[in-house]
């Protein structure tokens, strides 16, 4: 299994290469600008958590399948209840063999198919952790400072879940430790406060918490690789292709999104690392958005989150 990484695109370029010297032009031929607007437009849809839950989250870091030198992981994120984007990146993780699997969080949100995303991850008996959505849509947290997609979105799936549904979705943990490697949504600065990593005093603010020399994230539903050196000193890549992490320091690999890439690129989004060559290839999987798009429209969900999709927004 694991050639599936190293294979698919031989001749990748490295993250050094990839790595811009400063903070200017953060991901690739994207202008600061540019992804600052992205990234103002993400935040917006994405309000903090807060302490207003009705019963305590679990935030314990929980035990996870342990990862050896020679294991193969695959590492998904922010499904939000898109079936059809699950399905296609569940049998690419079967093509590719890959059996080790981890899942970042949200699950729920935007989309139709709530129950059977939920019940579809369940049943993969993967380690999964929880996500704004997820804690959103398993607690009666007040919904007001969301955007009207994400507020209707979450409203939907409350009605759609069962009381243990729901349960399970918020006694979730925000954190999960395996081997070497850290599992989180959003940031390892106040995980349950689902603090984004989109610029380099937040990747500081992160990597002060992580202790493991690897940690995966989404939240941001856009791909990248964070590195900071043993000095201290803080790159970030565009997450495409396959990259090779450098030996030392720390990283942050975002896995991006399975069902709602914001990235300009349509397909599923999900990572595949390999411990040994610490080799991460960034999956894109194409997938049936039109009948995401439509059961989006049949259940009377906001037309902007079928829109986003179909705009590769
Ligand atoms: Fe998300």
């Amino acid at each position: 299994m694991a050639p599936a990484i190293s294979s698919t695109v031989p001749q990748s370029p490295t993250i050094k290469q990839l790595c811009l010297p400063t903070f200017q032009s953060p991901i690739g031929k994207f202008s600061s600008n540019s992804i600052q607007l992205l990234f103002s437009v993400i935040v917006r849809e994405y309000p903090r958590a807060d302490q207003t839950l009705g019963e305590p989250l679990n935030n314990s870091h929980t035990p996870a399948e342990a990862i050896t030198d020679d294991s193969v992981i695959a590492v998904f994120s922010d499904i939000h209840s898109n079936l059809e984007a699950l399905k296609a990146v569940i049998e690419d993780m079967d093509a590719c063999g890959i059996e080790q699997r981890y899942c970042l969080g949200d699950i729920v949100g935007y989309g139709a198919n709530p129950s059977q995303c939920l019940e579809l991850v369940r049943s993969m008996r993967c380690s999964i952790i929880q996500g704004n959505h997820d804690a959103a849509a398993g607690t009666d947290i007040s919904l007001e400072m969301m955007s009207p997609g994400a507020r209707f979105g979450i409203e939907f799936t409350r009605k759609k879940l069962s009381a243990p549904q729901r349960r399970f979705l918020r006694g979730l943990p925000v954190t999960i430790v395996a081997g070497d490697h850290q599992f989180v949504h959003a940031s390892l600065d106040e995980p349950a406060d689902w603090n984004y990593v989109i610029n380099q005093w937040e990747a500081q603010l992160h990597f002060s918490f992580q202790e493991r020399s690897v940690c995966f994230c989404g939240h941001t539903h856009v791909p990248a690789i964070w590195h900071q050196s043993a000095k201290g000193k803080i790159r970030v890549a565009k997450g495409t292709g396959s990259l090779r992490l450098p030996r030392g320091g720390k990283a942050l690999i975002n896995v991006g999104s399975v069902g709602q890439p914001r990235d300009g690129a349509a397909e599923a989004c999900y990572v595949l690392f390999d411990c040994k060559s610490r080799r991460v290839e960034f999956r894109r999987v194409p997938y049936d958005n039109e009948t995401t798009c439509r059961k989006i429209l049949r259940a009377k969900l906001p037309p902007e989150n079928a829109e986003r999709l179909r705009a590769q927004r």
